[in-house]
């Protein structure tokens, strides 16, 4: 049988199994409605009505009041742990929704959230979903610049933030960066601030009130808000190949069935296991896994407010030990730079609790998966590698623990109820076992992005005018015989960087806003520990000889335009960017280049200057 030849049917029957599995206010007649085609109108499990936090909170807090929901691990290893319960992360969730509501702010309105991973962060986002309020988590690694960008595009009224976020020896002063950002956000009436690092800020009258003040007058038991099956959950913004970052919508009951599903197949969770996410709440990872998908399984989830390298490249080996970890999931990029400190770090620490280990957010190189293989899961654990995107809202392709085979770099097979396609780039399906396809989704999934915020159509034109009627991930990816797929990488403008997404066109707008820059192309290129480090080719006015200056000045102009995870790693200045006759920049050749592939730089003779290339790889800066 074809890898492809999906059976609707029993895709919606599997889902309606699933979806048993929570407590409605209203249950479903309709499982999905709509298609791929036209103007994509997904709804699943139409006329159900429910609230995610009866789900992830409220039952849990009647049958299990005293099991611990969350762990939480401060930034500094002396700051004792703190763990809360699911009777008190109930009582907190119900404050904080009652704080909103004293505040004015109601079912639909948007709140943001510029926080560092501390609870009140988890609990803010909670109690959002239980009034109805459609949270939008902002990384708190992002500049005031892109700060205010997503709360001028998602309409915030209220802004949920820190004094301060500890992030290893720094502290981030939240506050000062949400006040620059606040100049030019008039939809915001108010701003929460939890007192955490006691670093001075500002705080402006009518405006800015203090968490601890607000919840002095809060209600324990506050009820939630009977939500419809497509009522908006939250907001994720993400880059794309062009324009500004994309606000991804998610909906309500499709989310939770998928985030608390995959969650519990993929990890084979049980009972006393507690999960360790590593992910901030900033990306989608920390929405499903960190929070969701674990409090929806009535499990124990970890989170972790520092750094890997604070006090030292031990930390994560030690909150293992400490806490006795059972899953940890994390990103390439954390696996290769703690194996690059050496096999001995993990060696020291009784890491036996641990049965399952995970990889997420970027193709995982053979020599990191067999490190993390041998020197953190002893050679025990299964790895799950899972792929998937902000837009697909929970995993798609995976190994699932204790039940399919790990083959490193590889993620295996779909989901049950998910259907990959590969297709060519005419959009020919590809049957058979392929080395290069561009990865599609043929049918819709329960928590699936329903649309981007604000702009329905550029949600149509990004992921479903590429290939007719289905959905393009931006992916490719190779299929082999036995039908186990691996992710090859983005085939599009979109690089990642150490696990985070960035489009080449956002930090090229970044370094263009320098005074002295006329042009820049930016590309990804091969980098040992982040996976894809950041290559900007750069055309100045006038030649300036305190090139190291200028650098800085670039990558301090990125740091403010968009955050201090977008600066350029290589800088190279070049008199002329390979151009065709008609203005295109072939980066297909600038990413030869930055490759190293300098035998492949294919015809190079419809450039306009085809010697551009000569004087490019000349001053060559890797
Ligand atoms: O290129 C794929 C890569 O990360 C992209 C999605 O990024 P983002 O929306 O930020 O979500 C990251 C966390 C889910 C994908 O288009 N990616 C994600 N997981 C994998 C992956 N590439 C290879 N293998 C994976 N397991």
């Amino acid at each position: 049988m074809s890898a492809t030849n999906y059976d609707l049917k029993k895709i919606l029957e599997h889902w309606d199994n699933e979806a048993k599995n929570f407590q409605w206010h209203r249950s479903h007649q309709t499982t999905l409605e709509g298609d791929f085609t036209g103007d994509v109108k997904i709804k699943w499990f139409k006329e159900a009505q429910t609230n995610i936090t009866l789900n992830a909170v409220d039952r849990h807090a009647k049958t299990t009041p005293q099991k611990t929901a969350i762990i939480f691990e401060a930034n500094h290893p002396d700051t004792p742990a703190q763990e809360i319960s699911y009777l008190e992360l109930s009582t907190a969730v119900n404050r904080m929704a009652s704080v909103y509501k004293n505040l004015g702010i109601k079912k639909g309105d948007v709140i943001c959230f510029y926080m560092g991973m501390t609870p009140e962060l988890v609990i803010g986002v909670l109690a959002a979903a239980r009034i109805g309020a459609i949270h939008s988590v902002v990384f708190g690694g992002f500049s005031a610049q892109s700060l205010a960008g997503r709360i001028e595009d998602s309409g915030a009224v209220c802004l949920v933030t820190n004094d301060g976020a500890y992030r290893g020896e720094k502290i981030i002063n939240l506050k000062d960066i949400c006040d620059e950002a606040l100049k030019n956000c008039p939809t915001i009436q108010n701003v929460i601030v939890h007192t955490h690092t006691k670093n001075a800020h500002q705080m402006l009258s009518g405006r800015d009130h203090y968490l601890h003040e607000l919840l002095k007058n809060s209600d324990p038991q506050f009820p939630f808000e009977i939500m419809n099956a497509e009522d908006p959950l939250f907001i994720l913004y993400t880059s794309g190949s062009t324009g500004k970052p994309k606000g991804l919508l998610h909906t309500t009951a499709g989310y939770m069935v998928h985030a608390a599903y995959s969650f519990r197949e993929v990890f084979d969770f049980k009972e006393n296991d507690i999960f360790w996410c590593t992910a901030d709440l900033g990306w989608i990872t920390g929405h499903t896994y960190t929070t969701y998908g674990p409090l929806l399984n009535g499990g124990t989830t970890l989170i972790f407010e520092g750094i890997p390298t604070f006090p030292n490249g031990e930390r994560f080996w030690q909150v293992i030990e400490k806490h006795k970890v059972t899953h940890f999931y994390t990103a390439p990029t954390a696996i290769r730079s703690l194996e690059a400190l050496g096999d001995e770090l993990p060696q020291k620490y009784k890491m036996g609790s641990l049965k399952v280990l995970g990889s997420v957010g970027e193709p995982i190189n053979e020599e990191a998966w067999e490190w993390f293989h041998l020197n953190v899961g002893k050679g025990n654990c299964p790895i799950v590698d899972t792929w998937w995107q902000t837009e697909t809202g929970g995993i798609m392709i995976s190994t699932l623990a204790n039940k399919t085979e790990c083959v490193p770099s590889f993620a295996t097979y779909p989901l049950q109820g998910i259907t990959p396609i590969l297709v060519d780039n005419t959009g020919d399906e590809l049957k058979e076992s392929v080395n290069e396809g561009n990865l599609c989704i043929k049918y819709p999934w329960p928590s699936m992005a329903r649309s981007i915020w604000g702009d329905h159509e550029r949600f149509i034109q990004t992921y479903f005018t590429t290939y007719k009627g289905c959905y393009f991930t931006g992916d490719g990816a190779k299929r082999d015989q036995l039908n186990r797929y691996r992710i090859t990488g983005r085939v599009d403008d979109v690089i990642n960087v150490s696990g985070h997404r960035f489009g080449t066109a956002e930090i090229e707008d970044a370094i263009d806003e320098h005074h002295d820059v006329v042009e820049s192309a930016v590309i990804g290129y091969p980098h040992p520990i982040k996976g894809q480090g950041i290559y900007a080719f750069v055309i100045c006015h006038h030649k300036r000889s305190d090139t190291e200056v200028l650098e800085k000045e670039i990558r301090d102009m990125v740091t403010k335009v968009i955050g201090p995870i977008a600066k350029p790693d290589l800088i190279q200045f070049v008199d002329a960017l390979p151009k065709t006759r008609s203005g295109k920049i072939m980066r297909r050749i600038l990413r030869k280049i930055g490759e190293n592939e300098l035998g492949s730089l294919g015809d190079t003779s419809t450039l306009l200057d085809p010697d551009v290339v000569n004087r490019i790889i000349k001053g060559k800066k890797n």
